[in-house]
């Protein structure tokens, strides 16, 4: 049986850390800022805009939410913006995806100052991600590097096997693993013969937000499991994008679903939020040096 990776456990560990460097940021004067802009009412992302604030809370960390009706047009989303970027108690601005259709959301995502870009979605941080360069990392991916880290796996060699290319998860996760020396390939829905592939992973990472569409059969013996997936199947019943069950006989480890990645990607977000602000104090701290 798999050892399971504790996505819940390993979040309030880091999110108590982030806690104390609050405390220790605002003594120096600088309250660590999050802007939460939601469009629409998308009942998901209003459920994580909700746990977005309530995790900034409870570390410390101000936020400010701008919730704006669906119908709002794209040039006001972009004035909201271009004051979020100017306003000095923000240190992060989110905007959540997704964004109705007659929004640009790439248009959107690049409007966002690359200073105060906590979900590492702006094309400046993507390219400093691929090439490898200190960057806001996506925190979903961030959150699995975090994880895979502290279960002391280590991706020097080993086969990684992402399903799922979504700017989101699946390509920035390829490129940090790139980034630690694993042998990355990418599966996608046209993708041949996929249970071959994944018979190859040493780390398979899941995130092709389809239920159980990954059979534990298909995973080698062995293999590490880290599964994205969030998928309500019946009122109250969570599934990932593998079938657990099966998988956790033939895995090394496994990330469960709920509890995995999950708390992950909110403890990433606030960790991404500490070091803008922390970023903003020193670039202050240097500023106001310069005269003397
Ligand atoms: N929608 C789904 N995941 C995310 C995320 O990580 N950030 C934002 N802004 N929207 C999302």
């Amino acid at each position: 049986m798999a050892i399971i990776i504790d996505g819940k456990a390993t979040a309030q560990k880091i999110r108590a850390e982030i806690t104390s460097e609050v405390k220790q940021l605002v003594t120096e004067g600088m309250q660590p800022g999050l802007a939460v802009v939601l469009v629409g009412d998308n009942p998901a992302s209003k459920v994580y805009v909700t746990m977005k604030e309530k995790a900034c809370c409870d570390v410390g960390i101000f936020s400010d939410e701008y919730t704006l009706p669906a119908d709002t047009g794209e040039n006001e989303l972009l004035s909201l913006i271009d004051r979020l970027n100017n306003d000095e108690k923000i240190h992060g601005i989110l905007v959540q995806l997704p964004l109705p259709k007659h929004i640009n959301e790439a248009k959107v995502l690049e409007a966002i100052s690359p200073a105060k870009d906590v979900d590492g979605f702006h094309p400046y941080n993507v390219g400093r991600l691929v090439l490898g360069k200190p960057t806001f990392r996506p925190c979903t991916p961030y959150g699995i590097m975090v994880l895979l880290k502290e279960y002391g796996i280590d991706l020097t060699g080993k086969e990684v096997v992402i399903v799922g290319r979504s700017n989101i998860v699946g390509k920035p996760v390829a490129f940090m693993c790139l980034q630690q020396h694993a042998t990355v390939t990418i599966c996608h829905t046209r993708t041949v013969d996929l249970p071959a592939k994944i018979g190859m992973a040493d780390i398979l990472i899941a995130a092709a937000g389809r239920p159980e569409v990954i059979r534990g059969e298909w995973i080698k013996e062995g293999a590490v499991v880290i599964d994205v997936g969030v998928n309500r199947i019946a009122e109250k019943k969570l599934v990932g994008d593998v079938e657990f069950e099966t998988a956790a006989r033939r895995a090394s480890h496994i990330t469960p679903v709920p509890g995995g990645v999950g708390p992950m990607t909110i403890t990433m977000l606030l960790q991404n939020t500490l070091l803008s602000a922390k970023m903003s104090l020193a670039k202050k701290q240097t500023g106001q040096e310069e005269p003397s």
